[in-house]
């Protein structure tokens, strides 16, 4: 989709995204004041006329916008709506269906692998604050679970002193970015922590498949803090119309593994993120834009 054709559709999603004043007041309502989840679902939004979940983003043919301006018009209440160039293309709304020749690897089109829990980017100097995840069809068993760990219930479980550690011990998140695809494993020299921002209230980051340890330690404690955060999570079995919000900030969260026919009734999700300072970003780039490539640095 072109620039301006995206920007019909975000200010079509804006007057007529399908979310009522209520549901808008809790989106705005989750922005602002958070929740010790970290997340928030709406449900049976109207998600229009769902065709057959195509099986390549080839065929994928969708005449009925409803679902893409709902999601928009949700994310545009968070923050702007970014893509990437390495998730799909670029394209701001993702679709995620199970691909037959994919289905072993570990990427959002996957179905049948266990992906960790982790951050939604961790490695991006311009990482999405939100994820926005707009089920249009369950898996045909009904199997597929997103898990949500939220940093409040984390930090629950750990000691003064480990989160200390975690505020103060860097990291080496690895980029799953290249230059125009993902699925890689690149040392970009990208050294931080997993606690940051208020002490008293701090973000968290967190990869483990994409993080390096500089010492014994740090190893040990990346380890139990992957195992605090499965002991805590939340699991959300999204039905079509279900809307998933997820702070990004403040939470990692995992998908389980689920099965696929192939034959147009398999799991279907459209995905967007947003960012809630586009305007810096834009400051320290120069350059205005929706759609990122790998940024190391701001
Ligand atoms: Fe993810």
């Amino acid at each position: 989709m072109s620039a301006d054709n995206f920007d019909h559709l975000l200010a079509a999603s804006i007057t007529h995204g399908g979310l009522n004043q209520r549901q808008i007041a809790q989106i705005l309502n989750f922005k602002l004041f958070g929740n010790p989840a970290g997340f928030m679902r709406l449900t049976q939004l109207p998600i229009g006329e769902i065709p057959p979940t195509p099986s390549s983003r080839e065929s994928l043919c969708k005449d009925d916008d409803s679902s893409e301006r709902l999601l928009l018009q949700a994310a545009a209440l968070l923050g702007e709506p970014v893509g990437y160039v390495q998730e799909s293309g670029g394209s701001i709304i993702n679709n995620f269906f199970p691909h037959r020749t994919q289905s072993r690897a570990a990427t959002s089109d996957s179905f049948d692998t266990e992906l960790d829990l982790h951050t939604e980017n961790a490695f991006h100097a311009i990482q999405p604050d939100y994820l926005l995840l707009l089920c249009l069809r369950q898996d045909p068993t009904s199997e597929a679970i997103t898990y949500v760990a939220s940093v409040e219930r984390i930090l629950d479980k750990l000691s003064y002193e480990e989160q200390l550690f975690f505020l103060n011990e860097p990291y080496n998140f690895l980029s799953d970015y290249g230059p125009s695809e993902k699925n890689q494993r690149i040392d970009i020299d990208k050294h931080q922590t997993v606690l940051y921002g208020d002490p008293d209230a701090p973000f968290l980051r967190f990869d483990p498949q994409f993080m390096l340890a500089f010492s014994n330690r740090a190893q040990s404690l990346l380890e139990r803090l992957r195992d605090i955060a499965w002991s805590v999570v939340e699991p959300v079995r999204l039905d079509p119309g279900d809307l998933l919000i997820i702070d990004n900030r403040r939470t990692v969260h995992a998908r389980s593994p689920f099965g696929a026919r192939f034959d147009g009734s398999d799991r279907w999700m459209q995905r967007t993120f947003a960012i809630c300072n586009a305007r810096y970003y834009t400051e320290r780039l120069g350059k205005q834009s929706r759609v990122y490539g790998l940024v190391t640095e701001l």
